[in-house]
């Protein structure tokens, strides 16, 4: 249905701008048009108002608290889906037959081992740098060892660049943390599953079995299919800039880790464990409630708050739901963290402050005690984080390259800097 354009006077000229509506959610103003007709910019720092593209992959509702993948509520996928099945519907767009999910299986799976120099590349860093440092690093560095998949105008080539990084990014990330430990890299296992076998790599050591527990191995399952794709967030935004250059698939993927890593993102998971930690006992709470309200102080409770959920995350429900069910299954009855967390969660909600700015807990607020308690060190959960949104950067990168009308993304600015002056000679100033 074509609605009636929005009218845009500025002085005595009247401008049209199309309205387009979407399958669900709001309608846009289609400004492509304005700069050409007014010369005018328009302004939205942080892009508070702004669709920066079409997209069939990810919708949110943040006042319903609504999340689905390629239609699918994110209750549902976690409920009763995997990880790999969720990246084949992100990637392409359906829900995999049984005989697409064992292609799809079996072919992420072969493409887990790393080519073996990668291995060496790794021993260039400190041992204590952080992960991350190290995963920005060496997923860019896959563009160095994988360059029969860097040409993203060969739709094949762009198919294997995608399934290497969904395969090898976790092996990446348990070779990282194996590094920071000083422990010898464990090879990936065919006969496991996607998330089993990222446990058994971070976790086996040579000299004794390992077998992985599956109550374990089914809740980073699902904690990967939470953190899985999340519409137009910052990393993602930023992948998709960094593609529309047409830079190879490796480098935008590692410039949405790099993006990912601030404590305002994906950041904020490890950043909330060390604040839980900072505050240490339920009686402190007080205080640093207190100081999150103050306007003259820059802390923030981390874990709170988001740009698009004005109720509660949806993620974060399911989030504590499998945090209690690791705990339990770990026989970790009292964590501190957790009474800390539970606490904190219950006043913010009825805090007049967190209810009128509408900041609820996200889903970093819990992911961090469920991944401390199956043995992640706090620097490792945003590694976490990537691992599971690799395929969302992916699928919303090949969704960009695949657009025809795609061009290069280049935002413009109001200029308030100095106006044209001349030169002066050192001596003259
Ligand atoms: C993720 O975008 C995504 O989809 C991201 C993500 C994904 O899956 O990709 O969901 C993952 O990044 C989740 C968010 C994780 N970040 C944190 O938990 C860090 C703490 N949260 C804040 O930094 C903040 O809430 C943001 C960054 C998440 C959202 O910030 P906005 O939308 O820019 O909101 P804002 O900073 O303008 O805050 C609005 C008001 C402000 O007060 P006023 O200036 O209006 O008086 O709320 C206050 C803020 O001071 N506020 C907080 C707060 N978050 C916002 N006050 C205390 N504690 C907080 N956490």
């Amino acid at each position: 249905m074509v609605k009636a354009p929005a009218i845009l006077t500025i002085g005595d000229k009247k401008v049209e701008l199309p309205i387009k509506s979407g399958s669900i959610g709001p309608d846009v103003v289609d400004i492509g048009k304005l700069y050409g007709q007014t010369g005018l910019f328009t302004f939205d720092p942080g892009f508070t108002s702004t669709a920066s593209t079409e997209s069939k992959i990810t919708y949110i509702d943040g006042d319903q608290g609504v999340l689905l993948y390629r239609g699918y509520p994110i209750e549902q996928l976690a409920e009763h889906g995997d990880f790999l099945e969720t990246c084949h519907l992100l990637l392409y767009g359906e829900l995999p037959t049984a005989a697409q999910k064992a292609d799809f299986d079996n072919r992420v799976t072969r493409h887990t081992m790393v080519h073996e120099q990668m291995a060496r590349f790794f021993t260039g860093f400190r041992r204590d740098a952080h992960p991350m440092s190290v995963m920005v690093a060496s997923v860019g560095a896959m563009a160095a060892f994988y360059h029969d998949s860097t040409d993203i105008n060969d739709p094949l080539q762009r198919e294997i660049a995608s399934i290497r990084m969904i395969a090898k990014v976790p092996t990446l990330a348990a070779m990282a943390f194996k590094y920071s430990i000083g422990q010898p890299f464990v090879y990936p296992k065919n006969s496991l599953d996607y998330s089993a076998n990222f446990l058994r790599m971070c976790f086996a050591v040579p000299c004794e079995d390992y077998e992985v527990n599956p109550v374990l191995a089914r809740a980073l399952d699902r904690i990967f299919i939470l953190h899985a794709d999340h519409e137009q967030n910052a990393s993602t935004s930023t992948v998709r800039l960094a593609g529309s250059s047409g830079a190879n698939p490796f480098a935008c993927i590692a410039a949405g880790i790099a993006c990912l890593w601030g404590p305002a993102h994906g950041g904020a998971n490890e950043a909330a464990l060390k604040m839980l930690g900072e505050i240490g006992t339920v009686d402190r709470i007080p205080e640093f409630i207190k100081r999150a309200k103050d306007k003259n102080d820059p802390f923030r409770l981390m874990g709170f708050g988001h740009r698009v959920y004005k109720n509660y995350d949806p993620r974060a429900k399911i989030m504590q739901r499998t945090t209690h069910e690791v705990l339990s299954e770990l026989g970790i009855k009292d964590d501190p963290l957790l009474d800390v967390a539970m606490e904190l969660e219950r006043i913010a909600l009825h805090d007049d402050y967190f209810i009128e700015k509408k900041l609820y807990p996200n889903i970093d607020f819990y992911s961090g005690i469920t991944l401390k308690a199956m043995g992640f060190p706090t620097s490792m959960f945003t590694v976490l984080f990537a691992v599971a949104r690799t395929v969302g950067w992916i699928a919303q990168w090949k969704e960009m390259i695949d657009d025809p009308a795609q061009k290069i993304g280049r935002p413009r600015q109001l200029y308030t800097g100095a106006p044209q002056r001349d030169y002066l000679p050192v001596g003259n100033r």
